[in-house]
């Protein structure tokens, strides 16, 4: 039996869990600094870096705890070390070199949006499994990552083999919920506001502009549908009016019809991948599967294939430590090895 301790500050959520196998979490403990950032409108840095600095030690002892062990127990130490912002990373690679060298442990630097994908591997009870990753029939699958920062489809060999066949070349989807979610004065962050609202809404209400990059393209686009929707709720040029202007009925049609554009985005895009390679499942994660449209989107898709699709539970759609210890716990299990010479990477 392994045991992992994985350590997530890249962005705005300080966390650290204990993973045994890989795939059990023992424990998870996960701390955001949303309502710190909120009358921003947006993570601001600084201030993410320095919460950060604040909570890491409690975080990590609470999670040793939680699982019930002692740093001396553990066999690897697994750290998100990119992509994210520099000063965050910096908290986390910070700790985790730290404890690694007080505790003699191998350190394992992780890429955090591929442990998003792996973050679908992680159950919470431990005991036998009878998914399609347990099965071994998983790979190759399409991955797609869907969160604040990226929208990315790979085509995955394994957990570890990633290699990215198309991406969001201005807006992350996450970022174009959180931005319309501003437009429409709903606070933040904004997508579970905007798939709460939108459920009022009639998703057919407007035609809002389906990018879809030409025929073949695997690249995804969301500034356009965005900027279609400031015009909509603020007029042309986005300053005539606001948000208050629209009764609430209006306001959910917006939400409604904006989430389905996206929903139909992101779908199209996978179903143009699958149509283009062998794929034997669907894997999805990051935040934005959350959303209750996308995520019915993702399992119809499944369903059109024949293949079986792959999401998180809902503990570990967001940013968590759990899926950086179930990863680092795989990548240590293949060979792969850091050093304290780790560095952070703020894009990968
Ligand atoms: O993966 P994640 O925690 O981290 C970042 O990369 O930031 O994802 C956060 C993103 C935010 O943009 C948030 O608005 C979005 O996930 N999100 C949702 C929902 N829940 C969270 N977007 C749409 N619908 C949801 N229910």
């Amino acid at each position: 039996m392994s045991f992992a301790l994985g350590i997530e500050t890249t962005c705005d959520e300080t966390s650290a869990a204990v993973v045994t196998d890989g795939r059990w979490v023992l424990s998870n403990v996960v701390r955001t600094q949303a309502a710190l950032h909120q009358k921003y409108g947006g993570v601001v840095p600084e201030l993410a870096a320095r919460a950060h600095i604040e909570l890491i030690d409690e975080i990590i002892s609470l999670a040793l705890g939680d699982a019930g062990i002692t740093g001396p127990h553990l066999d690897v130490i697994g750290v998100a070390h990119t992509p994210g912002l520099v000063g965050c990373l910096l908290v986390g690679v910070s700790a985790a070199k730290g404890l690694a060298f007080a505790w003699d442990k191998q350190l394992v630097g992780v890429n955090h949006v591929a442990a998003h994908l792996y973050a679908a591997a992680l159950y919470e009870k431990v005991g036998p499994v009878g998914d399609a990753w347990a099965a071994g029939d998983t790979w190759p699958a399409l991955g797609l990552v869907i969160s604040g920062g990226h929208t990315t489809l790979y085509r995955m060999a394994s957990p570890r083999d990633l290699i990215k066949i198309g991406h969001t070349i201005d807006d992350a989807v996450g970022e174009a919920f959180d931005k319309v979610a501003a437009i429409l004065q709903l606070g933040y962050p904004g997508g579970p506001q905007i798939d709460a609202l939108a459920k009022r809404g009639n998703p057919e209400a407007i035609k809002f502009p389906l990018t879809l990059l030409g025929r073949e393209s695997l690249d995804f686009s969301f500034s356009g549908l965005k900027t279609a929707v400031l015009y909509h709720v603020c007029g042309v040029g986005g300053k005539q009016r606001d948000a208050s202007t629209l009764s609430p009925q209006e306001r959910a049609d917006v939400a409604a019809s904006f989430q389905r554009t996206a929903t139909d985005i992101l779908i199209t895009k996978c179903r143009r991948a699958l149509g283009q390679g062998e794929y034997r499942s669907l894997v999805a994660g990051g935040g934005v599967c959350a959303n209750s449209a996308i995520r019915n989107g993702l399992q119809q898709l499944g369903r059109e294939y024949n293949i079986p699709v792959l999401l998180p539970a809902l503990q570990f759609w967001q940013h968590n430590g759990a899926m950086i210890a179930g990863m680092a716990d795989e990548l240590y299990r293949s060979g792969m090895r850091s050093d304290l010479c780790l560095r952070v990477v703020a894009t990968s």
